[in-house]
């Protein structure tokens, strides 16, 4: 998938249009485990009293919610440029009465509204492959942390299993962009997903990618026979 076919204007008009279906289909495709996904992902950002972390593509806000429920006292800011996601974001973080802990605010990726050194930590969860320069968006997140923070991303990588990867490409191929048309509407919405999956770089490139704009010490975990890899990197 070359950069042209990640477009912002298009990727924002796609996520809004599925926006009011995006927490069910997350759920049915992963058969609930995206869950624990972003647990694991969660707990690898730095623990620190009164923390400031930062999701980035933080969508519905599945992972800014799970930050402030697992770490005591945490703040969070929830950035995202689809609105549509961003209204059920907020919607879910009033029903939660959390609304004194999670802020949440239209922004770009590649170019983050905040200054230098705010947070102490960054996170993005199934985002940065949507991201047109995705090595912009890496730099960006370094960029807002503050020394000695972490900077952690949760995405799909392609199946190394030589033993499932046939399996998972029928699943994500076929399966995934059937069912996501059904339960969206939305005719050919999914079928950027397996796309988008299938061209990101596998996670020994993303560690490589994340040395570059200086991180440090970056490794990552396989989770689910590498469905989807955690990479974490420490800010200088
Ligand atoms: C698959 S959703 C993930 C949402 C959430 N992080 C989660 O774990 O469910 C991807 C999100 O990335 C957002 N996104 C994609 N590219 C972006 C960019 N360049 N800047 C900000 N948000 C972006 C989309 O609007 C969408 O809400």
């Amino acid at each position: 998938m070359n950069k042209s076919e990640k477009d912002p204007v298009k990727i924002q008009t796609m996520f809004s249009t599925i926006a009011p279906r995006y927490d069910l289909l997350n759920s049915v495709l992963s058969l609930g485990i995206d869950r624990r996904w972003r647990r694991f992902a969660v707990d690898q950002l730095v623990k620190r009293e009164n923390a400031h972390y930062l999701d980035v593509a933080t969508g519905t806000c599945d992972v800014a919610l799970e930050i402030v429920n697992s770490l005591k006292g945490s703040k969070v800011t929830g950035v995202d440029f689809s609105e549509g996601m961003l209204e059920l974001g907020k919607e879910k973080i009033l029903n939660a009465g959390l609304n004194d802990r999670i802020d949440v605010r239209l922004g770009d990726a590649s170019d983050l509204p905040f200054e230098d050194n705010t947070f102490d930590g960054s996170i993005i969860a199934f985002g940065i492959r949507n991201v047109q320069d995705y090595k912009k968006g890496i730099s960006e997140m370094g960029r807002v942390v503050k020394s000695g923070c972490r900077v952690v991303i949760l995405e799909f990588t392609t199946m190394q299993s030589r033993m499932f990867k046939p399996f998972y490409i029928f699943y994500i191929t076929k399966v995934l962009p059937f069912i996501g048309e059904i339960i969206s509407g939305k005719k050919g919405a999914y079928k950027y997903l397996p796309d988008s999956m299938l061209s990101f770089p596998v996670p020994e490139e993303l560690k490589k990618a994340m040395e570059e704009t200086g991180l440090q010490d970056v490794r990552y975990y396989k989770l689910t026979f590498g469905i989807v890899a955690v990479h974490v990197g420490t800010v200088k």
